[in-house]
């Protein structure tokens, strides 16, 4: 049940079906070239997007713009401490200038650093920085009944250790949730076999805690020891066990934008802030607005009520269970953010050279004015992935009515499934890996 009402609202239009079609092929079929006016339903992401609480926007109106001393980074520290157990921290614009914060003074030329998936921007941060990223996930199916997809394989951090030295091991990292495993979860239990490994190979034990409140509710609901604590309780006791964090306020501080590095050691403390003053600015705002830390103050806060997180990590929950109702394969159980769907599986016709789940994304948008994300042979060109559609919901901002007119959607896809031809790229920027995000496709003749 939301325990939330609406008191600001933002409409919303479905263009019509001529329209849509026509934005389609002046988008060059990518939909991250879509006006966003022209988006009904946004589930691109759920970074930034979702609704701040009228306790942060009243919050917002205290941001105290002092350049260095801020009253709004006090208070942002403290709110830190009292959710996350970590005093000494250094903010940062976004988590991926915190993750060049830490990541820049943890890495050196030829380092590897073991995570349980890496997601995009810390991989490039950490091959920018010199460093080799390991992927050392559990194997788990789809199938599967494990409750902990997103869990690391220590066993596979050990035998990196043997095979490059512990010695060239400067981090290990664990990513709560999995975002590259569809947003699974990962066990207290894991995080501490994770921390035991570390301590083995001498490594700095780092939490990537962008959603480490969903993933506490995880914990809470299936990991046993855990089923009577609160998740403010497990959040601390996960994020206990780590020497460092790096946070994106713009996923589990419930704001905009904005982020944080926290670290324990005082000699990396004092490493973090000098390299933070050089990339995001003075060690009391980092690249933000008073008012954005006291946005991120609040609504950590905010991410471990009980009414909050429930209701946010069951509509994710509500979004699978429609979905599966109306015969879309996806990814189960649903992760704490996103809905991951098949693509090749929904479009067995097409080929995987012809981009299914890009195929499966453009007609989301066709039939229904939904715009989610391929992340499969189009985002990761020549990886031998599984092609998924993303289907991200934003935070406290979308009712069961735009829940069931996704299902639909997808319901009118299947009927025409038939019809649907394959797509090809016909211009793209340099770096490959960046190509989903400005690249121009057609379909194929
Ligand atoms: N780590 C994880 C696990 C993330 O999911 C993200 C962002 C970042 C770090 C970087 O944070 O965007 O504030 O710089 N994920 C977004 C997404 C972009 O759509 O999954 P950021």
């Amino acid at each position: 049940m939301r325990a939330y009402r609406a008191k600001v609202v933002e409409p919303i239009h479905l263009p019509d079906r001529d329209e849509r079609e026509a934005n389609l092929e002046s988008a060059g079929y990518n939909v991250f070239n879509l006006d966003a006016e022209d988006v009904f339903i946004d589930l691109l992401t759920d970074s930034g997007t979702g609704t701040m609480s009228d306790e942060q926007w009243a919050a917002m109106m205290r941001g105290d713009e002092a350049y260095a001393g801020s009253d709004s980074f006090k208070r942002l520290q403290e709110s830190v401490d009292d959710v996350m157990g970590f005093e000494k921290i250094v903010p940062a614009h976004q988590g991926r200038g915190a993750e060049n914060v830490l990541y820049g003074v943890l890495i050196s030329e030829g380092d590897y650093v073991p995570n349980n998936t890496h997601f995009d921007t810390t991989r490039a941060h950490i091959v920018n920085n010199g460093g080799k990223p390991v992927d050392c996930p559990i194997d788990v199916d789809a199938e599967d009944e494990e409750s902990f997809k997103g869990n690391l394989d220590p066993d596979k951090v050990r035998e990196l250790a043997d095979n490059v030295g512990a010695e060239n091991i400067p981090a290990l990292v664990v990513t709560i949730t999995n975002n590259s495993m569809a947003g699974q979860p990962v066990s207290v239990e894991n995080i501490r076999e994770a921390r035991d490994v570390a301590d083995e190979i001498d490594a700095t034990f780092v939490i990537d805690a962008c959603r480490f409140a969903e993933n506490a509710y995880f914990v809470q609901q299936r990991e046993d020891e855990f089923s009577d604590a609160s998740v403010a309780d497990i959040a601390r006791e996960e994020l206990s066990y780590a020497d460092a964090i790096v946070m994106s306020g713009k996923k589990d501080a419930l704001s905009n934008i904005g982020g944080f590095v926290g670290v324990r050691d005082e000699s990396l403390f004092e490493a973090t802030k000098q390299r933070g003053i050089l990339y995001e600015g003075f060690t009391t705002y980092g690249g933000l607005a008073g008012r954005d830390l006291e946005a991120m103050a609040v609504g950590l806060r905010e991410a471990v009520t009980e009414s909050y997180i429930e209701d946010r990590v069951e509509q994710v929950a509500e979004l699978g269970d429609l979905l599966q109702e109306a015969g879309v394969p996806i990814f189960a159980p649903t992760g704490g953010h996103a809905v991951y769907v098949d693509a090749e599986e929904f479009l067995p016709e097409i080929p995987r050279e012809e981009f299914p789940g890009q195929v499966l994304t453009c007609e989301l948008y066709r039939e229904g004015g939904v715009r989610g994300v391929e992340l499969g042979e189009f985002a990761f060109p020549g990886e031998d992935r599984p092609q998924l559609v993303r289907l991200c919901l934003p935070r406290r901002s979308y009712f069961r009515d735009h829940l069931v007119h996704i299902a639909e959607s997808f319901e009118k896809v299947a009927e025409r499934r038939d019809e649907l031809t394959g797509l090809e790229v016909v211009a793209e920027p340099e770096m490959e890996e960046l190509r989903h995000f400005s690249a121009e496709l057609e379909p194929v003749e």
